[in-house]
């Protein structure tokens, strides 16, 4: 089955990275082909590929972290831990959205049943100086994953973000919740908050430890969504 998704977020460090790698290893496991692009990344450090969501990604695909691979799975690569455009202006760069927009196409026509791409911190990320994350996703005319987190003060950053991806006409796939560390809210109360206000599908990860982390059984219901699509 053909699944073509772009896995977005609330904000930075919510679990995009997490989610799209282990929705990879659990789609290899059930037998799919897929890859997984993250084409825009800041904060990268070429010394340290395992530590980036390059590299985490590759792992999720058991492609080792080559030149030709790193290149293919994140074409645009920058050093400062900052949003696209302000990292590309501290290297006197800056991102071509319309080249960043036909590799995303061109990803999209894969041959593979799963193409995801996951974008870069939250929904309205500057990329340029005229365009966000949301434009991105708006042009590719695929369907969105919005992962948010469980932490207090989420269910007005995902309000908001669902609100933004409307406006743009972007159909939202599913929102997945991904336990936040230490929240003082839990992961079902956040869920069931959630659900007065969207009828879209609702997951929730709740927080591994380092070790089994692979194995989110949760994304399994996704693939299935999908599958019966
Ligand atoms: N459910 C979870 N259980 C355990 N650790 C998690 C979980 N979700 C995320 N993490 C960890 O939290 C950190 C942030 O997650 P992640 O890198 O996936 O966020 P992100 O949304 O991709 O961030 P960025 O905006 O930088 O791309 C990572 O170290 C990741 O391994
Ligand atoms: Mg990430």
């Amino acid at each position: 089955m053909n699944m073509r998704t772009f896995i977005t977020s609330t904000g930075t460090s919510i679990g995009k990275s997490f989610m799209t790698a282990a929705l990879a290893r659990q789609a290899r496991a059930l037998g799919r082909s897929v890859t997984a692009y993250k084409p825009l990344i800041s904060g990268f450090d070429p010394a340290h590929i395992e530590d980036s969501d390059t590299g985490l990604l590759l792992q999720s695909m058991d492609m080792p972290p080559t030149r030709e691979n790193i290149e293919r799975v994140s074409p645009w690569r920058f050093t400062a831990p900052l949003a696209p455009s302000m990292a590309a202006k501290l290297e006197q760069r800056e991102v071509d959205f319309d080249e960043l927009v036909s590799h995303s196409r061109s990803a999209i026509k894969g041959k593979e049943d799963i193409v995801l791409i996951e974008g870069v911190g939250g929904v309205m990320v500057p990329i340029t100086d005229r365009h966000t994350v949301l434009d991105w996703i708006a042009a590719l005319d695929i369907q969105a994953i919005l992962v948010a987190g469980s932490y207090l003060g989420t269910i007005s950053h995902t309000l908001t973000a669902l609100t933004a991806l409307k406006q743009k006409k972007i159909s939202v796939q599913s929102i997945v919740v991904n336990e936040s560390e230490g929240s003082t809210v839990s992961l079902p109360d956040t869920i069931e908050e959630l659900r007065h206000w969207t009828e879209l599908p609702i997951i929730g990860i709740t927080r591994r430890s380092d070790s089994d982390y692979r194995d989110v059984k949760e994304l399994q219901s996704l693939l299935a969504f999908k599958e019966a699509a």
